[in-house]
């Protein structure tokens, strides 16, 4: 007891100490900001509010003016997207040695899924449903990041979506709010560390602010429009998270929000984030989304858009030259206020100081421990395990997976276009720009054939590969290629999906089917009843109905990253069970599109297809192929009903969920236990499922686990008709389940 009481009494006086330290450190880089402020022209500040590409181009045409002599004179605060580590410390040196008042640049980049390791995609990490793993795969792309001289990344894109057509749905966490805050602040952790001023740590960006997820027609940069109470529900649960995980800085997003450029959007930047959140960090503007708001037809020119951005509470002006054209105009019109201008410039130079850049500008910029950190094998180990960890089994009939000594095949075909891939930056994206080069170094990836070739044979398989449909489309020649191969195997394994330079920004699609006359390549191995395996790679919910009907195992390997081939293999051979969920709904067909799994009741529900005066399609179901949570694994998970500690809680009291989950399976595997609520009647029509917790668990065949949620009225409440967040008494139903659609359920009261 006394222990206890002694430790208690020691902690609690720690965390005093060190709160008391954050405030001295808080107060006293606001002591050197403001000194320094108050020794710089209008010029140098607008300079600080400055972002200016390095040596790759990560959008539009923007002014390439001569970069040193831009820092030299005091015009340019931060660089982004530079990939030469010399020429970054050239850089820093020019700006702290030969600018009147030293003040360090940041550099900025695009730190998407790794950084020199190449990691899955965030979509693919979300469906781990593994906080950790995703706090330590950020740990590590911070860690080579600043290694490489980069102080801050653009991630993570906490940009909750519905829109699978969207090239960007591969950077974000999914269609769920709840997921995706976990998620973001997941990432901002592993960005950001305990100390961000320290050589392993970058700062994070939170982007993109906001809306930008529900671009209509799943068209980037198009417009977004929905209501405040979407906003508060969908959208923005994902930024609160990042900012209350203490993300240091923000990005605007390219949309409108209801026909309000969201760089010159008060309500979201002002009001909400700054206002309502009390968030106090930088926001950057998206690639010249400052000068975009003249193209949205929302500004009439540089003055008026520079003005507007600022009164908003933008700072920094990313890529573009709105501010440097036109905010020395907009002050002296009396559009924007000297206090104004030096509130953002305050929070640059606050950034600045919190990254350790006054301390030490080369601090991240050390060649000793650039040598030292990059590329490290254990990273590679880390990035094999999150690739097998995100892979999702959707169809596994008969048990063909896993391949091992027992299975009843001999010889085994590998085939497709990404059997062996080199070119594209297959496996990966758009977004591994830490690479340095447009087309990645095949050296580095272990493609599936490259693996799984001699695993399998190392198992007793005789292995073959074909690579076929590698230009563009599989052609009657590649087919019949595939036709002989088939003929002599008893299993067809087959790599099939997008190539990896196809997803990502700009990276959109009409059509989310298996493109380029794929399909032919299953339809002609499963042929003569040769169980075909499809292993899809890809970045976003893609339509394959046919493969549904007649393939017997799919598996969902998403954009795997630099260990694509082993942890495939690992997944493959049973070295790990599958435990991936998925973190979006995969439709059945383009046409359903927007299909989610929270959405609104609707007045006539469709229960049975066909029937008339509901709410479906002729044609099809208007049910998902897979639905949102779904995988399997190479076990079986059974449910026990739920159990609830009452049957009516009042607004502060907790209802605590429970059920057991039995591995009832002969392997010891991965479980996702998902917890939904829906409320019954409220003043409003309400989703149909909410996800309101979720716990993975790890279970020995035979094992049973209790696992115990617990619900408040803050996980019932909503954002109302009055503008608040608040729960409505009455019925609810709790559902818990291994994904939203196969649930138990039970029904409990709020007072
Ligand atoms: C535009 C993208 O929308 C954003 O996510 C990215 O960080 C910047 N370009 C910089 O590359």
């Amino acid at each position: 007891m006394k222990k206890t009481g002694f430790l208690l009494f020691a902690l609690t006086c720690l965390a005093c100490v060190q709160a008391a330290a954050q405030q001295t450190s808080v107060k006293d880089i606001d002591r050197k900001v403001n000194e320094l402020l108050a020794k710089m022209t209008l010029e140098e500040k607008i300079g600080q509010l400055q972002q200016r590409a390095g040596d790759i181009s990560t959008g539009t045409a923007v002014a390439k003016d001569d970069l040193m002599s831009q820092i030299r004179s005091g015009q340019v605060g931060s660089v982004l997207s530079n990939t030469s580590f010399e020429n970054k410390i050239i850089m820093q040196r020019a700006a702290v040695k030969e600018t009147r008042l030293g003040i360090p640049l940041v550099f900025g980049f695009d730190v998407i899924h790794g950084y020199k390791t190449i990691f899955p995609i965030p979509l693919a990490q979300a469906a781990s449903w593994d906080m950790g793993m995703i706090e330590q795969i950020e740990r590590i792309a911070a860690t080579e990041a600043a290694a490489d001289g980069q102080d801050w990344a653009f991630a993570p894109m906490v940009d909750v979506s519905r829109d699978p057509r969207w090239g960007r749905v591969m950077e974000g966490a999914g269609e769920d709010p709840y997921l995706g805050s976990k998620v973001a602040a997941a990432r901002v952790k592993g960005f950001q560390g305990s100390d961000l001023s320290s050589p392993t740590a970058v700062a994070a960006c939170v982007k993109h602010y906001a809306g930008y997820g529900f671009t209509e027609g799943g068209r980037d940069y198009n417009t977004v429009d929905m209501s405040d109470q979407r906003l508060r529900e969908m959208v923005l649960p994902p930024f609160e998270a990042a900012a209350k995980a203490g993300s240091a800085t923000f990005m605007n997003a390219f949309n409108t929000l209801n026909g309000v450029p969201a760089s010159m959007n008060k309500y979201l930047v002002s009001d909400i984030l700054r206002g309502e959140w009390g968030w106090s960090g930088m926001v950057v503007s998206d690639w010249n989304s400052f000068g975009e708001t003249i193209v949205h037809g929302a500004a009439a020119d540089e003055t008026d858009a520079a003005a507007k951005c600022l009164n908003a509470g933008s700072d920094m002006d990313m890529a573009g030259s709105t501010f440097q054209k036109g905010l020395k105009n907009a002050l002296d019109k009396g559009r924007v206020t000297k206090a104004q201008i030096d509130e953002a410039v305050r929070r640059v130079l606050r950034f600045k100081f919190q990254l350790g850049l006054f301390d030490n500008p080369f601090v991240r910029l050390d060649p000793k421990r650039r040598a030292e950190t990059l590329e490290k094998p254990e990273y590679r180990q880390f990035s094999r395990e999150a690739a097998a960890k995100s892979m999702v089994l959707l169809k596994n009939e008969g048990g063909i997976l896993p391949l091992t000594e027992k299975s009843p095949f001999k010889r085994i075909l590998i085939i497709g276009p990404y059997a062996n891939s080199h070119t594209n930056k297959d496996y990966m994206s758009f977004w591994t720009l830490g690479l340095g080069m447009r087309y990645y170094d095949s050296t580095k990836v272990v493609t599936p054939a490259m693996a799984l070739k001699p695993q399998l044979e190392a198992l007793g398989f005789s292995v073959s590969v074909q690579e076929i449909c590698l230009d563009a489309t599989c052609t009657e020649k590649d087919l019949s290629v595939a036709i002989q191969a088939a003929r002599e195997a008893d299993l067809v394994i087959a790599c099939v999906g997008e190539e990896g330079l196809n997803c990502g920004e700009s990276r959109c699609v009409s059509d989310l089917n298996l493109r380029d006359n794929q399909e032919q390549i299953l339809r002609v191995t499963s042929r003569n009843n040769k169980p075909t395996v499809m292993v899809l790679f890809n970045s976003r919910p893609m339509t394959f109905q046919w493969a549904n009907d007649n393939v017997p195992a799919i598996l969902v390997a998403w954009q795997p990253g630099f260990e694509a081939g082993n942890a495939l293999s690992d997944v493959l051979t049973g070295k790990v069970n599958p435990g991936g969920k998925l973190p979006v709904t995969f439709p059945r067909s383009t046409g359903q599109i927007p299909l989610y799994y929270n959405h609104l009741k609707t007045g006539r529900p469709q229960e049975i297809f066909g029937t008339m005066w509901t709410s479906g399609y002729l044609d099809l179901p208007s049910t998902p192929a897979y639905p949102f949570g779904f995988g399997l694994s190479y076990t079986k998970f059974a449910y026990s009903d739920i159990r609830l500690s009452k049957s009516q809680i009042s607004l502060t009291e907790t209802l605590e969920v429970s059920v057991d989950v039995t591995n009832t399976g002969g392997l010891a595997g991965d479980e996702v236990v998902q917890l939904y609520i829906n409320d019954v009647a409220a003043d409003i029509a309400r989703p149909v499922q909410e996800l309101k917790g979720f716990e993975k668990v790890n279970l020995a065949a035979g094992a049973t686990k209790t696992v115990t949620f617990k619900l408040t009225a803050a996980d019932l409440s909503y954002w109302n008709q009055n503008s608040k967040r608040k729960a409505d008494p009455g019925k609810f139903t709790v559902f818990v389940g291994g994904n939203a659609r196969d649930v138990k359920s039970a029904g409990f009261e709020l007072k």
